[in-house]
């Protein structure tokens, strides 16, 4: 079954710009319910009531660390019907560490504490509920936000890359602890899916865009690539691991023909 097929309700982490906000508006097109969240609230409750039914939106900032288990918690409840969690939120900044006036500490501590030990956290509690769905034979996913740099890093963004490199790992770390759990519909239904990146015209590049990057892909042909590839099965009628766009698609797969090879050579999933 894919993705897309699979969704009933999904909850979007950092929904209110970008390509977070443009797969809230798929997904709904979709007819399937969608729970929006992200900090800023005016762009929440427009979407919120753009879209009209079948939305919910919380406000929620995933940084802040003494309340996300809470929150998550809370969410879950009012929503047991989750069973599509979609990790969209991140942040990245082109800066030099040779020239430590181009950074600032806040700035990479915010970028890592957004796209890694956040993403750690929402896992810690949104796996366990995805899982106990797969083990009732729902089907269930949860969907990370992955980039093409966290494949291939680059220099330009130094901690971004490393961040997305954790992206990446953590996708296969879950894919590897599924693995391993006795129940066959564990196995079969909770499915783990990177979604990855090139680069995108949206804010993200809102405080460096300038001249001499690349062209960005245009949002909508991301979206559209990534849609037809979260509509995609293999032979097993599985899902893809990676759901990679653009330029972002060979790295993806060069990792799978060589490192992914490698781990189910010696017996590891991935
Ligand atoms: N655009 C690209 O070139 C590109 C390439 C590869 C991967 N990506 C990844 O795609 C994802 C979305 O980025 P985008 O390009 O769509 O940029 P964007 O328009 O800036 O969207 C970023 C989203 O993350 C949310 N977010 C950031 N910090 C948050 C926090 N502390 N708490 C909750 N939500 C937070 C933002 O919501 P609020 O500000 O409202 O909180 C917003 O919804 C990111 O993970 C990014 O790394 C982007």
């Amino acid at each position: 079954m894919s993705v897309t097929q699979s969704i009933k309700t999904i909850l979007i982490i950092g929904a209110t710009s970008g390509i977070g906000e443009q797969f809230a508006r798929r997904f709904h097109a979709l007819g399937k319910k969608v729970i929006i969240t992200g900090r800023r609230a005016e762009r929440l409750s427009s979407l919120k009531s753009e879209l009209g039914s079948n939305v919910e939106s919380y406000q929620w900032d995933i940084t802040d660390f003494e309340n996300l288990s809470a929150q998550g918690s809370q969410i879950l409840s009012a929503h047991p019907d989750i069973n599509s969690v979609f990790i969209v939120s991140g942040l990245g900044s082109l800066f030099s560490f040779l020239d430590p006036s181009t950074s600032t500490e806040a700035k990479i501590i915010a970028e890592c504490n957004t796209n890694v030990t956040a993403q750690m956290l929402l896992a810690r509690i949104f796996v366990p509920h995805l899982h106990s769905l797969a083990l009732k034979g729902e089907p269930a996913t949860l969907l990370l936000m992955g980039s093409g740099m966290g494949f291939l890093p680059l220099g330009f963004f130094p901690v971004y890359s490393a961040t997305k490199t954790a992206t990446h790992s953590l996708a296969v770390a879950l894919r590897q602890q599924i693995s391993r759990v006795p129940d066959a519909n564990a196995k079969g239904k909770f499915n783990v899916v990177e979604v990855v990146a090139p680069y995108v015209a949206t804010d993200f590049d809102k405080d460096f865009r300038n001249a001499s990057l690349p062209t960005p892909l245009p949002l909508k042909e991301f979206m559209d690539d990534a849609m037809v590839g979260l509509d995609d099965v293999d032979e097993n009628g599985k899902p893809p691991k990676e759901v990679a766009v653009g330029s972002a698609k060979p790295r993806a797969e060069l990792w799978r023909a060589s490192i992914g090879k490698y781990m189910n050579e010696i017996g590891l999933d991935c």
